[in-house]
């Protein structure tokens, strides 16, 4: 028999029964959701259902108030972000944080800030310019004067540079014209062809459903539906409520 890659020993990534509140209201509630060791799995959901909370929870940005995350084995939920990176868990926040005054090569650079495999990271740096080739032509141009979408990529490329074992991304397609969403849809899937799970939360639940393998509902907090992507895209709450049909 195949192993179900969802099962509790063979997930990579495991939330079980976590909550967050902030200053007492919550905002997350016991939240049970599994990561496999490949593919993409996404959560989808409407303004204020948690989503971002849930991958702040992962990184260590936001403390749980209950429950337990497990990645490969060991807790996660009592570290600091920076040791949550180390781990391997590289997280590309909403609204593509870059730093705006650093070229697009330093950029990248401070992805790789907890590594010190000096020749892996040359070699990465060409490999994240290969996959993102307008990054390679503009490596010496500020981060700020890139247009959203080379941000964006800008984001996922220096992620990619802390060489990472799970990528999360919140809300990749946001504030992108409907092309360089289709071009991003198509790294992501890339990525995770290559080898690097990822988590991506969206609002956009056509284009996530359409991409990932496994999705998870939120609303308001709770975890209303999970299941496969294509069964979910065909269930009717979820073609109502996020698919407009
Ligand atoms: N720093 C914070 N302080 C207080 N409340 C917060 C904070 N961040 C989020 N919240 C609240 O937690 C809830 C979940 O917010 P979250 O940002 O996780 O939603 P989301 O699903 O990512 O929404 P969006 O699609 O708008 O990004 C919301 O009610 C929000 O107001
Ligand atoms: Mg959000």
């Amino acid at each position: 028999m195949q192993p179900d890659p969802l099962s509790s020993e063979s997930a990579l990534l495991q939330i079980v029964g976590a909550s967050v509140n902030y200053n007492k209201v919550s905002a997350v509630r016991n939240l049970n959701m599994k990561i496999p060791h490949g593919g993409i799995v996404t959560i989808i959901g409407a303004n204020g259902a948690g989503k971002t909370t849930t991958l702040r929870a992962i990184s260590g940005l936001s403390k749980l108030s209950g429950g337990e995350i497990r990645f490969d084995g060991g807790r996660i939920d009592n570290l600091n972000p920076e040791q949550v990176v180390a781990r391997g868990i590289a997280h590309v926040p909403e609204g593509r944080r870059v730093f705006p005054d650093m070229t697009v090569e330093e950029n990248l650079r401070t992805g790789a800030f907890l590594r010190r495999d000096q020749e892996a990271i040359e070699s990465d740096l060409s490999a994240v310019f290969g996959r993102f080739p307008r990054l390679e032509e503009r490596r010496s141009q500020l981060a700020k004067t890139m247009s959203g979408g080379e941000q964006q990529m800008l984001a996922i490329g220096r992620a990619l540079m802390a060489k990472p074992r799970l990528l999360l991304l919140d809300e990749p397609s946001m504030g992108l014209a409907p092309v360089i969403v289709e071009e991003m849809g198509r790294i992501v899937v890339e990525i995770s062809r290559e080898g690097v799970p990822v988590v991506l939360v969206e609002q956009n639940a056509e284009l996530a459903l359409g991409l990932a393998d496994y999705a998870y509902v939120l609303e308001t907090g709770n975890l209303v539906l999970e299941g496969p992507a294509k069964e979910l895209h065909e269930n009717d709450h979820v073609r109502r409520a996020y698919l407009g049909l």
